[in-house]
């Protein structure tokens, strides 16, 4: 019999391994936040992260924690590195449900629908909606920081330098400030790579990152999850250009035909529709091809989450 890599393997179903993985999510992210927040607060910090939502960012938390696990040459999945991983992914989504809630503010997007509910701002007001991502934001670090006992105070650093980079001015808010620079401005497809590598991709990759922390990753393959997350990211951002254009905002759940309204360079604006799809192409082809190198038995999951990205209708 011939050695197929597993990650090449055409059996792997995403739906059942997501929806498992899912449900620990969603249970964690139901029991950890908002809870002891002043009234307002907390409600508002609910209705941001809970009921909606793709959980893209921790779904590739555990898919990469699992993808090192399967290299064995760090530890075996154990409670304590599984505890990491999962704490790793609901904090990552804590990052990306502030970063909308903030996106879709009047002084940014200035958008009424997110997740088919009205926005944070719309429900709660502009100041809860400012303060339930500034809480947010905080309570991912706090997440990423329990007891030592419960994860080695060296993991619980690197996790927090990973999430901060990618969260930061070198990362997601670096981004957003390009992209309401760019309001209006022709960029070249190098800014507008670097515009999306930064408010999208980085928070992406970083979630990869962090499960290869969690995991134990090898130098070898931690450069490969490296190369998949940043080609996976930037495809992703492609993809919500891409979608922006073609989809409805029933199917979205957020206001669609934002971009052109509003002026913003995107891929779509930049190359046409079918180039822009071609790249998306380009760097699925990309993403994979990461993976073989990876030298990882197991890369099934990251594999399919990337086909989803590329191949998603919202
Ligand atoms: C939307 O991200 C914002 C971007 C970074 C383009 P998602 O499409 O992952 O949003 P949710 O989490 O599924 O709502
Ligand atoms: C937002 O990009 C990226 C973030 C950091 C939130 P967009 O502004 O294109 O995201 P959507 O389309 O509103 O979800
Ligand atoms: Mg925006
Ligand atoms: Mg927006
Ligand atoms: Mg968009």
């Amino acid at each position: 019999m011939s050695a197929v890599p597993m990650s090449q393997s055409p059996v792997f179903d995403l739906a059942p391994w997501s929806q498992n993985h899912l449900a620990r999510v969603e249970q964690a992210l139901s029991q950890w936040v908002g809870h002891g927040a002043p009234a307002g607060l907390g409600d508002a910090m609910r209705y941001a992260v809970l009921d909606g939502g793709k959980r893209l960012r921790p779904l590739l938390v555990l898919a990469a924690y699992e993808a090192a696990c399967s290299g064995g040459t760090g530890a075996q999945a154990t409670p304590v590195l599984a505890d990491a991983a999962i704490r790793a992914a609901c904090a990552v989504e804590l990052i990306h449900a502030y970063s909308l809630v903030h996106d879709d503010m009047p002084c940014m997007d200035n958008d009424v629908l997110r997740r088919g509910k009205p926005t944070v701002h719309v429900q709660f007001g502009e100041a809860p909606a400012l303060l339930a991502g500034d809480a947010l934001q905080a309570f991912a670090f706090e997440l990423l920081t329990p007891d030592d006992s419960l994860i080695p105070a060296s993991v619980q650093a690197t996790l927090c330098r990973l999430l901060a980079r990618a969260a930061g001015s070198a990362g997601m808010a670096g981004g957003q400030a390009i992209d309401l620079a760019s309001v209006g401005v022709a960029l070249t497809e190098d800014q507008l790579r670097q515009m999306h590598r930064l408010k999208t991709g980085a928070l992406l990759q970083g979630s990869v990152l962090m499960g290869a922390v969690c995991g134990h990753a090898a130098a070898t393959a931690y450069q490969a999850l490296s190369d998949y997350g940043a080609a996976m990211g930037l495809a992703f951002q492609v993809v919500d250009d891409i979608l922006d254009v073609v989809a409805d905002s029933a199917t979205l759940g957020k206001t669609a035909g934002k971009d052109a309204a509003a002026d913003k360079p995107t891929y779509v604006s930049l190359l046409g529709l079918e180039r822009a799809q071609a790249y998306a192409q380009a760097l699925l082809t990309e993403a994979h091809a990461a993976l073989v190198g990876s030298g990882l038995p197991d890369t099934r999951a990251l594999a399919a989450l990337a086909d989803m990205v590329v191949r998603r209708s919202y």
